[in-house]
């Protein structure tokens, strides 16, 4: 049987692998003379030829600064960008264009949110939730705030499986929160928080959320009005789109009382030197020249995602997973780190008597693409008292076959160190 048949036995019949793989041209590359099997996809993933091909048609027919002029290229090119932030309203399910801000990813999302509603409305003794599951980027910036205002960190812990433990989160409230910052899904294990039941837990003592959804984005249909998340941030290049740009959605009430976060161009209405009076949202949190580029083209890729549709891709990865998840619990001397009940198409594992680099660099010499490290989730790693793990990250691309080749490959692996 050809891989080829192979994928087309285990693939579900609605969703056609080899014809999506046609559409990245990446996909064809070799690495060290092995076909390139790409399994970074959770770091960022790759681009259709749909969104390289709207970048060129951007660059070569539509390029001009946005919302400052009223000649023809400045208004195809406010158009586009426009209609960029209603696909970005649509894939999220947001009620109105006007609550979609266009950010240059998840970490600029939530530093947006940490200075425009934390630094006006966490003060001293205040405490901001967070889970140990969080990436730095939903840490770091808490952090700094903390410490500015002498507010605190509380932070609701995981079990050995790496799922919250949903009793001692609803402890965490009292009457001097302000605010949770949770993962919708670990970006170091895979974990699927219950987002829509933690937000009403909080929502049920008066605090607002701010959901990341760096991995969650490429991975499920999200809803943030079905969510109730108060913000929601991600980046596109996790969902086929460029590096340098995301999106972060915000209730318009909320928006509204917040201060903006970078002072500059198209965020004012006017300018004295005695006051400026802000735009209105989203434009009052987009200062200066925007990732035009970028956004349009994130664009043209939740197009292409959700022409794929979410239930379709989060179908097959987790078939990808389960196939993974056994054939590792197959293989002695392989454990899986973060068995959730729960988990998106991420697969954190420790080789026995190899560092995580070894095998990332020995993967690597058969083709395949793994990260290694501790993922920008250090308190993870200190959770399950280790440095670091591999990860194997899917996304609607990969096939069956790539499962077996990574576990060929970690099986020479321990061959080489046997
Ligand atoms: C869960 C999570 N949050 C935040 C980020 C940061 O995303 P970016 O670097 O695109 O801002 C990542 C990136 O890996 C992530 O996985």
């Amino acid at each position: 049987m050809t891989a080829i048949d192979k994928a087309a036995l285990h693939g579900s019949a609605a969703f056609d692998v080899e014809r999506v793989r046609r559409d990245f041209p990446i996909l064809d590359l070799e690495v060290n003379g092995k076909p390139l099997v790409f399994l970074d996809n959770a770091a960022s993933s790759q681009m259709p030829r749909a969104v390289i091909d709207r970048i060129v048609q951007y660059q070569t027919r539509e390029h001009a600064n946005i919302h400052r002029a009223v000649h023809y290229l400045s208004e195809k090119a406010t158009a586009e960008y426009e209609a960029a932030r209603r696909k970005a309203q649509a894939f999220l399910n947001a009620r109105e264009e006007r609550e979609i801000i266009f950010t240059s990813g998840t970490t600029d999302g939530i530093n947006l949110v940490a200075h425009g509603f934390g630094r006006k409305f966490i003060g001293e003794g205040d405490e901001i939730i967070l889970t140990t599951l969080e990436h730095h980027s939903n840490i770091v910036p808490w952090q700094m705030l903390a410490e500015e205002k002498g507010a605190k960190l509380r932070v609701a812990p995981i079990d050995d499986r790496g799922e919250l433990l949903l009793d001692d989160y609803r402890k965490l409230f009292n009457r001097r929160t302000k605010l949770v910052a949770m993962t919708h899904v670990s970006n170091a294990l895979g974990t699927i928080n219950p987002a829509k039941d933690m937000i009403a837990t909080a929502h049920a003592h008066g605090v607002p959320v701010l959901v990341d959804g760096a991995q969650a984005a490429p991975h499920m249909a999200v809803n943030v009005q079905d969510l109730d998340a108060d913000f929601y941030a991600f980046s596109g290049h996790k969902v086929c789109g460029p590096t340098g740009i995301g999106i972060l959605y915000g209730k318009a009430a909320l928006l509204e009382k917040m201060q903006p976060f970078k002072g500059g161009g198209d965020m004012i209405l006017s300018v004295t030197f005695e006051k400026t009076t802000y735009n209105t949202i989203p434009h009052k949190f987009e200062a200066g020249t925007p990732p035009i580029m970028g956004a349009i083209a994130l664009g043209a890729a939740l197009d292409y995602v959700s022409a794929l549709g979410l239930d379709a891709i989060s179908a097959h990865e987790t078939d990808l997973l389960a196939h993974a998840t056994e054939l590792v619990n197959a293989t002695p001397g392989v454990r899986i780190i973060g068995n959730a009940e729960r988990k998106a198409a991420v697969l954190s594992f420790a080789v026995d008597g190899v560092h995580p680099h070894d095998v990332g660099t020995l993967l690597n010499e058969e083709g395949v693409a793994i990260r290694t490290g501790h993922h920008c989730a250090q308190p993870v790693m200190q959770r399950f008292k280790i440095p670091a793990t591999c990860r194997a990250s899917f996304a609607f691309y990969n096939r069956h076959d790539e499962v077996d080749a990574l576990i060929a490959a970690i099986r020479k692996v321990q061959k080489v160190f046997g």
